[in-house]
């Protein structure tokens, strides 16, 4: 923002003036009834010119005013600045004329982001909804600032589940056709694929020669053992086809639909890579990887990249995929997002990647976050305690939603599906992201559901409210008059909101501009509880709340984009 470094800038020359130096930056306002910006630069320049600070804030703003911002010194000390009147409609003319209202483009790496990370075979649970959906948003976020980004689905289809399943499989299912070529291919559809993994993991605990048989049957399967590998084929591609049914609904995409499995032909480098900087050191039959460092406050366990059985486990794909993405995407920052849980696991292999010297040219981060809660703050259960399919969880959200929608007359039957699905994945994807990533929230159907207070609907009815008063108003002449103080108030927001969006980026935290996006809609809700922009006599008043609106249209429609949420027509 131009126009606020021009007034840091004139601070800055001010204070140089009264013998010190000061960076100073200017923040939002918490009480836009007073003054639009303010800093604190007094209070810390106080010990350096032993005055009191508002002695200094005085000092500073005294002869600072004008023609574009006010600059007056309050008690104990700060410096408020208030933008006139001139200055504000120059920048609504900025902001109506520019697509990204202000959004600036500040970076242009090359980004390659992994989320999502469902498993094959498994069915989604609530666990995979924060991942795949802050995941989302966070790849929009890094490409509407400019970046290149790459986003990878990383599925989980090689480990030693594959070999339960598999093992579950053969004994359920009749499989010559996958080794021999013969007799007819086995039909299981996904559901039915979905009770196998439970069944035989809760077995592999109790029996074990049953376990030792799906160790045995993951490394012949990491050997890409004919039969075995084709077996899991299918397994991989039915998964697949669920898998995508579900990010469909939620607006989830990704550009490659690779799995740890594609990391394979990498994984003698791992450890040719290990060995050459004699890093593997051999354990009870496995091989390690020691990362211990003397600053360590808290234990850290060596990275076993080798079970004592021979197969790769989940850190030794995880090396081999960083290794295969610098070499086919040369990206300069891999992100990844996991739950908390597995916070370890990466700073383990991110170690390891510091100490063999894989990815140096990357930045490595892990964004976590927290658990989704039911009201008694356990992780969210159905009804008699067990997993929450994710599926399911779509299904109460949408029903919510319904039932909100059947009440109302004015919207045709046929139109209630597909809005339910529009609302309800606003409704969830807003009462997440709202959220600081990294903390636990409360799952509240109801209050996410409702279409006033801080709910992904509210965020789409005001688009949709914005879009029928510029239909109904037609074609008018962009005008940009400041019309009272809640114009003002809408502007300053909008302002908010730019600079939210790249703080947003900066933090890997979307709840910072989604927080912005809704102060900007409930300042259009009041500027439109006060004001009858339609039926405004005054010309010049009626066309500049239309640009303002209009205005706020545009950002708002940047959130639903970095949502991924839909806007209705109606609603
Ligand atoms: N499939 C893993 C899980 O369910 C998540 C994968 C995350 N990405 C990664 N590169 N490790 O826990």
């Amino acid at each position: 923002m131009k126009f606020l470094e021009e007034v840091e800038n004139l601070l800055h020359n001010k204070i140089k003036k009264l013998g010190a130096e000061a960076n100073v930056s200017l923040s939002f306002s918490d009480r836009p009834e007073l003054c639009d910006f303010q800093t604190n630069v007094a209070f810390s320049l106080s010990k350096i010119l032993k005055k009191s600070p508002i002695m200094i804030a005085n000092e500073i703003v005294e002869n600072m005013e004008n023609e574009n911002f006010e600059i007056f010194a309050v008690a104990p000390g700060f410096i408020n600045v208030k933008l006139k009147d001139k200055m504000l409609s120059k920048i609504l003319e900025e902001l109506y004329s520019d697509p990204r209202v202000g959004i600036e483009k500040i970076e242009n790496k090359k980004v390659l982001i992994d989320y999502g990370g469902p498993n094959i075979a498994k069915p989604l649970h609530v666990g995979h909804l924060r991942s795949a959906i802050i995941g989302e948003t966070i790849k929009r976020l890094c490409r509407f600032v400019g970046n290149d980004v790459t986003s990878d689905v990383h599925l989980g289809d090689w480990g030693l589940q594959m070999g339960l399943v598999i093992a579950g499989i053969m004994e359920k299912y009749d499989c010559k056709y996958f080794f021999t070529g013969e007799g007819e291919k086995p039909c299981f559809d996904f559901e039915e694929l979905a009770g196998i993994y439970p069944e035989s993991s809760a077995r592999s605990k109790v029996d074990e020669e049953f376990k030792a048989r799906a160790k045995e049957i993951t490394v012949k399967l990491q050997q890409k053992e004919k039969g075995y590998y084709d077996l899991w084929n299918e397994i991989k591609n039915i998964s697949i086809d669920d898998i995508k049914k579900i990010y469909k609904i939620l607006n989830v995409d990704f550009e490659l639909w690779n799995g740890e499995s594609d990391s394979e032909p990498y994984i003698k480098n791992v450890f040719e890579i290990l060995s050459e900087k004699n890093l593997i050191e051999k354990s009870e039959g496995a091989e390690i990887v020691n990362v211990e460092r003397e600053t360590d406050t808290s234990p850290m366990p060596p990275l076993i990249v080798r079970s004592s059985a021979g197969a790769e486990l989940y850190a030794t794909t995880e090396l081999a995929t960083i290794i295969s993405r610098v070499q086919n995407y040369s990206p300069e920052e891999i992100i990844y997002l996991t739950d908390n849980r597995q916070s370890l696991h990466f700073n383990q292999v991110f170690r390891v990647c510091s100490l063999a010297g894989i990815a140096e040219n990357a930045k490595l981060t892990h964004i976590t976050f927290g658990t989704v809660n039911g009201k008694d703050g356990k992780p969210f259960k159905t009804r008699d305690g067990g997993t929450m399919y994710l599926s399911d969880l779509i299904e109460m959200v949408k029903d919510a939603c319904r039932k909100k929608l059947l009440e109302n007359q004015k919207i045709e039957d046929d139109q209630i599906e597909k809005l339910a699905e529009q609302i309800g994945i606003s409704a969830l994807k807003f009462g997440d992201m709202i959220n600081y990533p990294s903390k636990d929230y409360i799952f509240d159907i109801p209050k996410f559901c409702s279409f006033e207070g801080k709910t992904g609907p509210y965020m789409q009815y005001s688009i949709v409210r914005i879009n029928s008063i510029l239909d109904k108003a037609k074609d008018f002449e962009p005008c940009f008059e400041i019309v009272n103080q809640e114009t003002r108030e809408v502007i300053i927001n909008l302002l908010k909101f730019a600079k939210d969006v790249v703080c947003a980026y900066r933090d890997y935290a979307p709840n910072i501009f989604v927080q912005s996006a809704y102060n900007l809609a409930s300042s259009f809700s009041t500027l439109y509880n006060k004001t009858n922009i339609l039926n405004e006599v005054d010309k010049n008043k009626r066309n500049s709340l239309l640009t303002l609106i209009k205005t706020v249209k545009t950002a708002l429609q940047i959130f639903a984009e970095l949502l991924a949420i839909d806007i209705p027509k109606k609603m």
